[in-house]
């Protein structure tokens, strides 16, 4: 089975076709680069995938759920990193773990370990008591990452066009990709797949977690 599965998917933004009866497939264990120009319709159609946007026509399914008729479940079992920022930047990066983990009910305790390890993941541990407002834009993005994980979801839909997620590696090469980026998940529970923005081939996302 196709973890995401769309079939004619569009969206029409008053006279604007944004996403025109886009079909395509991601398979289990995927980094799915999804390329194309500023305006191109990616955003929009992760905003749809991820509920956030219904769509005017065309169906999809995510682990096997629709995306309308399902979105609830749907929306369990995704972590997205939105291209505009959520992070609160009146509160601490810690704060704002605790707040994400409280949203989607992870048990006290899990949360803790959990926030510990997708801290230590994104390199934000030694910044976790700063408030976000003291952050860089990397380090917000990286904070968007790790709250998109604290779920342990099975899909992350990554709207990272910018390649901000420059996350230190311990050889000193910073990461180059959403691949980079879900094989560093492989340290504790990854997402089945990954889809991830992209804007140039020249970017080397591809393409295995
Ligand atoms: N809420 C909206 N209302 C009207 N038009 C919209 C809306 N959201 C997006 N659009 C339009 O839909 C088209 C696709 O936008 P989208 O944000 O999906 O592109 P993108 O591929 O993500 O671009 P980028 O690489 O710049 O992030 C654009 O022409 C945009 O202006
Ligand atoms: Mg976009």
């Amino acid at each position: 089975m196709s973890i995401i599965e769309t079939e004619e998917l569009t969206k029409v933004f008053g006279k604007l076709t944004a996403v025109d009866h886009v079909s395509f497939n991601v398979e289990e264990k995927e980094v799915f680069g999804f390329l194309g120009p500023n305006g191109a319709g990616k955003t929009t159609t992760i905003n749809m995938l991820t509920t956030l946007l219904r769509p005017t026509e065309g169906t999809a399914k995510v682990v096997g759920l629709d995306i309308v008729k399902d979105a609830n479940k749907v929306r369990n079992l995704i972590g997205l990193v939105p291209q505009d920022l959520t992070v609160d930047e009146d509160l601490t990066g810690m704060e704002n773990m605790w707040l994400q983990a409280r949203l989607y009910h992870v048990p006290k305790e899990e949360a803790k370990k959990r926030i510990e390890e997708v801290l230590g993941l994104v390199e934000l541990k030694d910044a976790a008591n700063r408030k976000v407002e003291t952050y860089s834009g990397g380090m917000r993005k990286r904070l968007e990452l790790a709250e998109g994980l604290i779920h342990y979801p099975k899909i992350l839909f990554l709207d990272d066009k910018d390649k901000e997620l420059g996350i230190p590696y311990g050889s000193g090469q910073p990461p180059q990709s959403a691949s980079d980026v879900c094989q560093q998940c492989s340290i504790s529970n990854k997402p089945d797949a990954c889809l991830a923005t992209i804007n140039s081939t020249a970017q080397p996302y591809f393409l295995y977690i």
